[in-house]
């Protein structure tokens, strides 16, 4: 079969840049396609302030100061410095432009967030021109690659290099859209492209990337079956619902993979104690490790309870709030959370440190070792999400026997299977409703099967032998690639 050209293009790619599971994802898609034997090439942000340690860069001869005019205020000049992705020979073309990407943050509240991630999509557009290089595919994710489709019709539609290029775009998370004002256009360089803009928005003041990516891409998926269902929902649409309705018949659901390179307990090397689900014997070493480092007083045969998680209302923190103590004053358990985000969250858990210091660890901030760590040394993982498109932790929770308690909704209702003691067939622990109640009893279910360690060790056995690789999954990806363009088959 002949290859596919793919070009992805992702606002933060693993390990360059991460705030979540989005890197993740390009980073494995991206390695599974190239190991299938395709041209893919990734796209993102060259931002200064990550450590790129161990990374080096050239510069791509084609594409070095070009100039994007009727562009901010007076236009801008990018580079292209060409790598690869570690540990593989995946291309990755970061786009170089200081001004707009050499922030403290990788997104953030900036004035000009349009102009940064407007700049990414010309910018891709510009160096496929320089290369000649015509992708099948250009597979866009999230807000921040919204308006490539609409570039590529517009400023972009002249090119014939272009003409049988078609795109794709995934919805990593709804609830990120960015939205902005409709001087957001000039800046652009697409304010005479105005009437091409959801109208109904633009009468009432604003553009929406994301909604333009979904009304001008060829094809649209999502991260799960069951996210795709709910998106079009009104209590999960977050206003695209009707949108995502009338473009149900392009929209498709694949749950992520997961790279077991990276996320596998046999040969983690960010973990002190391998072990595999034959041998678990450095799962309890790591689970003591982690008891010491947190300097808890839990002892082995009681349940440690992690969680790793940006801490925002997304993820359903809410439900915590009342419960854990509850849980901590009654039970034998430990907890520990790494994360950080929204302050009223953040003080909280500092809180219930402070009100359970041999019970509770707390780790504010990012620590890529130390999320492997909590996934090897736990022994359950809590993902109680308001909404969740897929989710990766329970995944890497499951492969690493760390059992799951998750809330039924989007990827965490399509990986995780409740767990039925009389059959003993499941793999974790689900809760459907977002209901304090709900989540209590299904902990109270969880607590109540660890003591039952033959039940436990089943659970476990059942949880690492699943399979969420991107052999699997990105197969999926490969399928709806070639469905959509128009290469020989
Ligand atoms: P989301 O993308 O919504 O944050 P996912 O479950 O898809 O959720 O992916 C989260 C990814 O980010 C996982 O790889 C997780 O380990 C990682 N992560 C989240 N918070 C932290 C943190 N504070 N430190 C290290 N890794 C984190
Ligand atoms: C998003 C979602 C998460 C998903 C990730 C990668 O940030 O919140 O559920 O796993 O993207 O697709």
């Amino acid at each position: 079969m002949t290859d596919l050209k793919i070009c992805l293009v992702s606002s933060e790619v693993a390990p360059l840049a991460k705030t979540g599971g989005l890197a993740d994802v390009a980073a494995g898609l991206g390695r599974y396609l190239k190991t299938a034997g395709h041209d893919v090439r990734i796209f993102m942000p060259f931002y200064d302030r990550q450590s790129y340690d161990d990374v080096t860069f050239e510069s791509l001869g084609e594409a070095q100061d070009v100039r994007v005019d009727h562009f901010g205020d007076s236009g801008f000049t990018f580079s292209v410095k060409l790598t690869v992705l570690p540990g593989s020979d995946v291309p990755i073309y970061c786009v170089v432009c200081p001004e707009l990407f050499d922030r403290e943050e990788l997104y953030g509240s900036y004035s000009d967030e349009h102009v940064r991630f407007g700049l990414l999509n010309r910018a891709v557009l510009e160096t496929c021109q320089r290369l000649g290089w015509a992708p099948d595919v250009f597979h866009c994710n999230d807000w921040h690659t919204g308006l490539l489709p609409l570039y590529l019709k517009t400023h972009y539609g002249w090119d014939q290099l272009f003409r049988e290029s078609k795109t794709m775009l995934t919805i990593h998370n709804i609830g990120y859209q960015g939205t902005f004002s409709t001087d957001a256009l000039k800046d652009l360089g697409l304010d005479e492209h105005a009437n091409l803009f959801y109208q109904e928005d633009y009468r009432e003041g604003f553009v929406n990337f994301l909604k333009t990516g979904l009304i001008y891409s060829d094809w649209l998926t999502t991260v799960s079956d069951t996210y795709a269902r709910e998106i079009q929902t009104e209590e999960f649409g977050m206003g695209l619902e009707e949108i995502l309705q009338r473009r149900a018949g392009a929209l498709t659901g694949i749950v992520n993979g997961v790279d077991y390179e990276d996320w596998s307990p046999e040969t983690d090397p960010l973990i002190n104690h391998n072990y595999s689900a034959d041998d678990l014997s450095g799962k309890a070493k790591n689970k003591a490790d982690l008891i010491e480092v947190f300097h808890l007083d839990v002892p082995m045969d009681a349940p440690l309870i992690g969680c790793v998680s940006r801490l925002t209302g997304q993820k359903g923190f809410e439900l915590l709030l009342d419960i854990l103590p509850v849980l901590l004053r009654q039970e034998n358990m430990g907890f520990l959370i790494l994360g950080s985000g929204e302050e009223k969250y953040e003080q909280y858990f500092q809180w219930l440190r402070d009100a359970f210091p041999t019970k509770v660890g707390v780790y504010k901030g990012y620590n890529n070792e130390l999320a492997h760590k909590i996934e090897a040394g736990a022994d359950v993982f809590l993902m109680p999400s308001r909404y969740e498109p897929c989710g990766l932790n329970q995944m890497y929770s499951l492969r690493y026997g760390t059992v799951p308690v998750v809330r039924g909704t989007g990827g965490l209702a399509d990986t995780v299977v409740r767990f039925d003691p009389a059959t003993g067939v499941g793999t974790g622990f689900v809760f459907q409703d977002f209901d304090v109640d709900q989540l209590h009893a299904e902990m109270r279910r969880c607590l109540q099967t660890w003591k039952d360690q033959g039940a436990w060790s089943h659970l476990i056995q059942n949880g690492m032998r699943q399979d969420f690789s991107w052999e699997k999954q990105g197969l999926l990806y490969e399928q709806l690639y070639r469905s959509l363009a128009t290469v020989q088959q």
